[in-house]
C-alpha cells in the first residue's frame, strides 16, 4: 500500500517474466488496459498501396487513452513509491500528456499542478486547455518555452512552500528512461500478438516522433524480442529534440536503466531495433497544421473512420499515405501504424463544467498567486 492508500501492481508481464528482478525493483500504477488491439486497416492498405494495420493504443485506457498513459503507469509508480501526493507537470498549452496526466493522476487520488508555455493551438488543443485548466490544481502560463524553466521552478517552489513538500516533477512530454520501458513492454506486447497469429510479424512500425519516447522504446522491446521489425519514426516536433540521435541515445539509456533494475549484464548488450527518422512531413512547426496532414485527416475519416489530430497522427498518416513513392521497394510487407492518439472516456466530461481539481481547497490559489507569479502573455489559450 502507498501514501495514498493505492496498491502497485508490481510488473509489467512480459518484461518481468524475462527478467524477474524487475517485479522488486520497477513499481508500476495500473491506469492502462492490456494488450490494446491489433487489426487491419483494409481501405486505407487499398489507397496507401500497402499492408497497413494498426495498433490501437488510443484503447490504452478508457479514462483517457493514448500513448501517454504506458509512461505515466511508470512515472506515477515512481511516485507513489516514493509516498509524494502531489505532482507537477508542464508542457505547451493543449498539451494530450499535460490533461492525460492530470486526469489520471485525480483518479490515483493526486493532486497535479501544471505549467504551461504558449504555442499554437489547434482545435484539439483547445479543448485539451479547457479541461486542463478545470481539472488542474494550480496553473502556471509563460510566454515561451524559454521562461519554463523559470515558471517550473518558482511554482515547485510556491507549491513546496503552500503543502510542506515539493511536488513530484513530471518528465518533458512524459519521456524519461523510466517511463520509456512502458514502451519497450508494449514492443514485447506486439512481438507476442504477432507470435500468437493475430498478426504478422511487420517489416516497420510507424509511429510519431516528437520527445521520442514511443519510438525509442519500441525500438528496444522489439530488438529484445528479436523481431525483424524497423521502427519508421515521423518528426512531428522541432529537429533538435527529435531526430536520429535523440531516439538513439534515449535507447541506450533505457537499455542501461534495464540492466540496472534487473541485475542482468545480459540486457547491457541488448541491441534496440533499426530506427529511421523521416523529417519530411513536419510541414511548418509543431502544432502547426500541414497541407498534407489535413488531407491525410479527411482521407483516414473517409477510409476508416478513424478520427486524426492536426500535430500528430494527421502528419503520421500523410507519410503512411505517401508510403509507396516513399520508400519504393520498401515498402513491402506490413506495416503497423502505432495509434497514438488519447480517446477520451466516458467518465471524463467534453467540457471543463463538473471537473474539480482534488486537494487544493482554496479556488483562489488556481489563479493566485500562481498565474500572478508568471506572466500570462496576451491573445494565447483563448478559443
Ligand atoms: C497523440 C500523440 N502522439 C505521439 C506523441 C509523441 O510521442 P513521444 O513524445 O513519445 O515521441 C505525442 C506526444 O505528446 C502525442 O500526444
Amino acid at each position: 500500500m502507498t501514501a495514498s492508500g493505492l496498491t502497485l501492481r508490481l510488473s509489467l508481464p512480459r518484461l518481468c517474466e524475462r527478467f524477474p528482478r524487475l517485479r522488486l525493483t520497477l513499481a508500476r500504477a495500473a491506469l492502462g488496459t492490456f494488450p490494446t488491439p491489433v487489426h487491419p486497416l483494409p481501405a486505407l492498405s487499398r489507397e496507401a498501396g500497402i499492408d497497413l494495420w494498426v495498433k490501437r493504443d488510443d484503447l490504452t485506457s478508457p479514462r483517457h487513452g493514448g500513448n501517454k498513459v504506458r509512461k505515466l503507469e511508470l512515472l506515477f509508480g515512481d511516485l507513489l513509491a516514493r509516498g509524494a501526493e502531489r505532482f507537477l507537470v508542464y508542457g505547451p498549452v493543449g498539451s494530450n500528456y499535460v490533461l492525460s496526466a492530470l486526469l489520471h493522476g485525480r483518479a490515483l487520488g493526486l493532486c497535479g499542478h501544471a505549467a504551461l508555455f504558449a504555442r499554437p493551438l489547434t482545435a484539439h488543443g483547445r479543448e485539451n486547455l479547457a479541461l486542463t485548466r478545470a481539472v488542474a490544481a494550480t496553473v502556471a502560463d509563460c510566454s515561451g518555452v524559454l521562461t519554463l524553466p523559470w515558471a517550473v521552478a518558482r511554482q515547485r517552489r510556491i507549491v513546496a512552500r503552500a503543502t510542506g513538500a515539493p511536488p513530484y516533477l513530471m518528465p518533458f512530454g512524459g519521456t524519461s528512461a523510466l517511463s520509456t520501458i512502458g514502451y519497450v513492454e508494449a514492443g514485447l506486447e506486439l512481438a507476442a500478438q504477432s507470435r500468437a497469429g493475430l498478426c504478422p510479424e511487420f517489416e516497420r512500425v510507424i509511429v510519431p516522433l516528437g520527445t521520442a519516447g514511443t519510438a525509442a522504446g519500441l525500438a528496444v522491446g522489439l530488438g529484445l524480442a528479436g523481431a525483424r521489425t524497423s521502427v519508421l519514426a515521423v518528426r512531428v516536433n522541432d529537429r533538435i529534440l527529435a531526430n536520429g540521435l535523440t531516439v538513439r541515445l534515449l535507447a541506450h539509456r533505457v537499455i542501461s536503466l534495464l540492466a540496472r533494475l534487473a541485475g542482468d549484464d545480459r540486457l547491457a548488450r541488448a541491441r534496440p531495433a533499426p530506427v529511421e527518422v523521416e523529417h519530411g512531413f513536419f510541414g511548418r512547426g509543431y502544432a502547426i497544421p500541414s497541407p498534407e496532414g489535413e488531407a491525410a485527416i479527411a482521407r483516414v475519416a473517409a477510409r476508416e473512420g478513424l478520427a486524426l489530430d492536426s500535430t500528430y497522427t494527421g502528419k503520421t498518416a500523410a507519410a503512411i499515405l505517401a508510403a509507396r513513392s516513399l520508400r519504393g521497394p520498401r515498402a513491402e510487407g506490413a506495416w503497423c501504424w502505432w495509434f497514438t492518439l488519447p480517446r477520451r472516456g466516458t467518465d471524463v466530461p467534453r467540457t471543463p463544467a463538473g471537473l474539480q481539481p482534488p486537494g487544493w481547497p482554496d479556488d483562489r490559489s488556481k489563479t493566485e498567486p500562481l498565474a500572478a507569479a508568471t506572466s500570462p502573455s496576451p491573445g494565447w489559450g483563448r478559443s
